[in-house]
């Protein structure tokens, strides 16, 4: 499946401008590369990019016309510089839009991984822009959904899903739509309760690292900060950022 410039442009609501490329490194680095000239709302997106990036330095494996590779850029007042909050409202932003185009009922692993029948379909990179006093001037959420793409490399094959045949200029319209309504309502707490009712990490137990040593606790909430709240022998600690696994039921 093909991005079609026209049809993306047809169905955003607010005044973004479109770039599209066949192929290109990273959307998020082409969103970068061009900060300082794109001014104001806008989309890149791609059929597939060479050297796509997840979190923690991870690769996002996005090969040709199977998958939607995208990064909304977004100018920022100073009030909106929560990056967590901000990846959050994006996770809820995309589960939202997939549940107006498929009845897939898809979840959010924390932080942002989107999951569809227990395997990962999509992530989120959130990267801020920032002037040359540091201080941000723009977020740039980079979202990655596997369509039809199916062979996929070795280390995630087991792990890995996808969301199957959507309209992907359909999808990629309804994010762009439900990620500026989202980001103009962050302020509102709202966005955290729609965040946790669509996490599959709450009542879970979850591992992780945290200085140095390996934890197992039940993961039991989600702060307004986005952080979660996993509960180990009675104590409470809030996570920030890293990665956690979801145990077995
Ligand atoms: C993750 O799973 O850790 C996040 C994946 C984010 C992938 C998207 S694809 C579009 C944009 N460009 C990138 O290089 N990364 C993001």
């Amino acid at each position: 499946m093909k991005l079609n410039q026209k049809n993306i442009e047809k169905n955003i609501k607010k005044p973004v401008t479109v770039r599209l490329y066949d192929s290109i490194d990273s959307t998020n680095n082409e969103a970068k590369r061009r900060a300082d000239i794109d001014k104001g709302m806008h989309l890149y997106a791609a059929g597939r990019q060479t050297a796509g990036r997840g979190r923690h330095g991870n690769r996002f494996y996005s090969p040709k016309d199977t998958g939607l590779y995208m990064t909304l850029s977004l100018p920022l007042d100073d009030s909106r510089t929560q990056v967590q909050q901000i990846t959050c409202a994006a996770a809820v932003a995309v589960c939202e839009a997939i549940n107006e185009l498929s009845d897939l009922h898809p979840q959010i692993k924390w932080v942002n991984d989107i999951f569809v029948g227990g395997k990962k379909a999509g992530g989120i990179l959130t990267e801020l822009i920032s002037d040359d006093q540091n201080r941000p001037t723009a977020v740039i959420i980079g979202i990655g959904l596997n369509l039809n793409t199916e062979d996929f490399p070795a280390e995630i094959a087991d792990k890995a899903g996808n969301l199957g045949s959507i309209d992907i200029d359909l999808l990629c319209a309804a994010i762009v739509n439900n990620l500026i309504t989202e980001q103009d309502n962050l302020s509102n707490n709202s966005i955290i309760e729609k965040y946790k009712s669509l996490n599959l990490c709450i009542g879970r137990d979850v591992r992780f690292t945290k200085d140095g040593a390996e934890h197992t606790a039940k993961a039991v909430d989600v702060n307004a900060d986005g952080g979660l709240v996993v509960k180990e022998n009675g104590e409470f600690t809030v996570l920030n950022s890293g990665e956690i696994s979801v145990l077995p039921q």
